[in-house]
């Protein structure tokens, strides 16, 4: 089709990652810093806006979508929008779904799943109560943990996202894959991302999961299965078992080449790249011209796309990019 998302580099946007919501419920360390300031909500897309400007990705090929955050449970009424976007399941889109902190799960997975969801990515960095609250500064574990059996008895497929961190969690990491196995959950570890100014300094903290697989694999019997998501992990499978471990390793292992998403922000702009700041802004585009305006901004956001990002954690270095995770949508 001749309005299909190709870039520059011959890589097709297959797949759109939305921020319904730049605000969140928890702190995570290594996300945010403890007095986040987040956007007037003068500034955002509506949800009809958002509804609207999804559906032109879908009309030019996008399969997969993504809501984001942020935590995208805390934006009222996001629930009307995931069943809005739901109803392109099996036409449009082969899948829609969602990354959420699990704090306000249990509320929700029943409509999740009505909606159409199949499989959630819900963020757990630690499995004691204590070391959560550290690493959240504010959250409670029992609520994800709950949110987490809400979903699964809504017949939600869940995988688990955990951010490797030097002296935070790096003992937990085979606690955790061990966990996983016993309640039928996946795994997917990340490593530490350097976006927007955050009150530590991410290099200490910063664990290769290069080294973090060379441990699993003398505690668990791991083979490698070609599995792909339509999203940057690697996988594993635990042998014997339902549990697949994915490795997200944007530092130690680039995996840009295969890069098939774009994100649409909070207020509107699409970030052609989680490392870059290149982007067109959609919402004026809409406002001024409607979605025939957007429609053109989105082919011009095409050329604008990088080969890769180019992160690196180098003790007091400034982030890549400044804004944060919770803005772009991961
Ligand atoms: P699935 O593969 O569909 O399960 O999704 P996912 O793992 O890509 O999504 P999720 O929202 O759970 O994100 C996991 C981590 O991957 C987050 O830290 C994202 O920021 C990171 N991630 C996703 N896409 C990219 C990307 O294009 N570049 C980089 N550097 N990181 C990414
Ligand atoms: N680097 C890596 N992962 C991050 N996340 C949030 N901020 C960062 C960062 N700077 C994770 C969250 C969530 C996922 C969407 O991204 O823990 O699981
Ligand atoms: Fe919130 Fe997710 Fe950032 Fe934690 S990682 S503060 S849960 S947006």
């Amino acid at each position: 089709r001749p309005d299909t998302l190709v870039d520059r580099h011959g890589r097709a946007i297959t797949y759109l990652r939305i921020s319904v919501t730049d605000r969140c419920d928890l702190r995570c360390r290594y996300c945010m810093s403890e007095k986040m300031a987040f956007l007037p909500r003068s500034a955002l897309l509506t949800l009809e806006e958002i509804a609207l400007i999804a559906d032109r990705f879908i009309a030019r090929g996008v399969r997969k979508i993504r809501l984001t955050g942020g935590e995208p449970l805390v934006r009222r009424d996001v629930m009307d929008l995931t069943r809005r976007l739901g109803r392109h399941i099996g036409t449009g889109l082969d899948e829609l779904t969602l990354t959420t902190n699990g704090v306000r799960l249990a509320d929700h997975a029943e409509a999740l799943a009505d909606a159409g969801v199949r499989r959630i990515n819900v963020s757990l960095d630690s499995l004691d109560a204590d070391r959560f609250r550290h690493i959240t500064r504010q959250g409670d574990l029992s609520k994800v943990l709950g949110g987490i059996r809400a979903a699964q008895a809504a017949g939600l497929a869940v995988k688990i996202n955990m951010v490797a961190l030097k002296g935070l969690n790096d003992d937990e990491i085979a606690p955790m894959l061990g966990w996983c196995v016993e309640q039928g959950l996946d795994l997917t570890l990340i490593e530490t991302m350097p976006l927007g100014v955050v009150d530590e300094d991410r290099a200490d903290r910063f664990l290769p999961l290069t080294d973090v697989l060379a441990d699993l694999k003398t505690r668990f019997a791991l083979v490698g299965d070609g599995h792909r998501s339509g999203g940057p992990a690697r996988y594993w499978r635990v042998e014997g078992t339902d549990t697949r471990l994915g490795l997200i390793s944007p530092l130690t292992a680039n995996f840009c080449d295969g890069c098939n998403r774009v994100r649409l922000t909070t207020e509107g702009k699409l970030y052609m790249c989680l490392g870059h700041d290149d982007q067109v802004d959609l919402k004026t585009a809409f406002r001024e011209g409607g979605l025939a305006a957007v429609d053109t901004a989105i082919g011009e956001a095409l050329a604008l796309k990088p080969a890769r990002h180019d992160f690196s954690v180098a003790r007091g270095a400034a982030p890549a990019v400044g804004r944060h995770m919770s803005v772009t949508g991961g």
